[in-house]
């Protein structure tokens, strides 16, 4: 019987380890800690909500007490942290949020753990603390040099406040190791892609907003470089590590898929178009270019030769699937995007296009 915290649940790619862990390991139980922010939903846990190893707890991971308590009542042995403020354009609009809940938070989660796993005979025996992270803390790779790609000791250069206080958890989270022995692990992983994203990020705003015939605003020429991964593909790379990762190791995840930004947009224009039944490519013109984000990274791309060598973890999916899985999903599901999109979230995003 293992008890594991996942923070950060309720949101889009912790949503999908909430669903694999509670589906594949009805022995454990799994306990969902999320503040519901904006990103925060429980629809997107609608298929599992009722599984008695299964439960909700509305809580900020900054909220020390109640963590702390948390953890006694629990009696966790394992904590899979997710919760994060998670979107760049957020962090230069208001950067404090993320200091607080990312670095803040993060600290809150570590020290909770600590204290708690201190107070048992067994301290730290079976127990581990996994921090889920992103492979923006390395900074940006250049364009003409494609064979340069992240690896596990590249230098830490975060460039927006999202990436700079990811990087700071990170830290936190390996000192905490360091300084008490406490079983961390961390993993830097490239964007992700698939259903239940909330549709502020690039690939589901520009599908909703193509199915709308809305202007889709490219920043900059769109020459910026991701290296996109399939959102379940990652969720089976962090059980694998939950499970067989090395303490205190650092393991980098990503599809060796990188596109520029300006050739997915066409190949989403395209399949919302086809899907739809209008002419492939008819959309195009929505095209719009748009002022640059301030201190754009030019180019992400993930090594995992590390977790495919060592733990045999390897992306299922060809993205030409993916990406055909996603737009069908957000297409079929219009009611789940029409909920997220209308009253506030709508007024939020005309200011922040407006204001461009
Ligand atoms: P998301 O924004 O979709 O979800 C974040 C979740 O955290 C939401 O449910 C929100 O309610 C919750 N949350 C925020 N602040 C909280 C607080 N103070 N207390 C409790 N819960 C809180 O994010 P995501 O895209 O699913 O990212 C999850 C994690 O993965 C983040 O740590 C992010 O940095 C990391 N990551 C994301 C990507 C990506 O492409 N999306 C890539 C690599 C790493
Ligand atoms: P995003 O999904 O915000 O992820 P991240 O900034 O974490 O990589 O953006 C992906 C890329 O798409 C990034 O280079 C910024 C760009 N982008 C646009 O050009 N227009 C948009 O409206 C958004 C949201 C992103």
């Amino acid at each position: 019987m293992k008890s594991i915290i996942i923070t950060g649940g309720a949101g889009f790619i912790g949503s999908h380890v909430v669903r694999l862990f509670v589906n594949k390991y009805p022995e454990y139980r799994i306990i969902n800690v999320d503040k519901l922010t904006y990103a925060g939903n429980l629809a997107n846990l609608k298929d599992i909500e009722d599984k008695p190893n299964y439960r909700f707890v509305k809580a900020d991971i900054c909220d020390f007490d109640t963590i702390y308590a948390l953890m006694q009542e629990e009696h966790v042995d394992g904590v899979i942290h997710l919760a994060a403020e998670s979107h760049v354009d957020r962090s230069i609009k208001d950067p404090f949020t993320f200091a607080r809940t990312n670095v803040m938070g993060t600290l809150s989660m570590l020290q909770a753990a600590k204290l708690y796993w201190e107070t048992l005979p067994e301290k730290y025996e079976g127990k581990r603390f996994y921090h889920i992270s992103t492979d923006e803390v390395y900074g940006a790779l250049r364009l003409d040099h494609p064979e340069e790609l992240f690896t596990e000791t590249t230098k830490y250069q975060p460039h927006s406040p999202y990436s700079a206080s990811k990087a700071s958890s990170d830290h936190f989270v390996r000192a905490f190791h360091d300084t008490y022995g406490m079983p961390t692990i961390v993993t830097n992983c490239s964007n992700n892609y698939g259903p239940y994203q909330f549709p502020e990020k690039l690939i589901p705003l520009f599908i909703n907003n193509i199915r709308h015939r809305k202007p889709l605003p490219v920043y900059g020429k769109g020459e910026n470089v991701r290296d996109w991964l399939f959102v379940e593909d990652h969720a089976r790379a962090i059980d694998l590590i939950f499970h067989k990762g090395k303490v205190a190791e650092t393991y980098n995840i990503g599809g060796f898929n990188e596109w520029k930004n300006i050739d997915i947009i066409k190949v989403v224009i395209n399949t919302v178009d086809r899907l739809l039944g209008r002419k492939e490519g008819e959309d195009m013109d929505l095209i719009t270019f748009v002022t640059d984000r301030a201190g754009h990274d030019l180019r992400y791309a993930i090594d995992s030769r590390k977790l495919k060598t060592e733990l045999g973890w390897e992306p299922s999916l060809q993205f030409e699937e993916g990406i055909e899985r996603t737009v069908r999903w957000y297409l079929d599901n219009q009611e789940w995007m029409d909920n997220i999109t209308s009253g506030e979230y709508e007024k939020y995003y005309e200011s922040m296009y407006s204001n461009r």
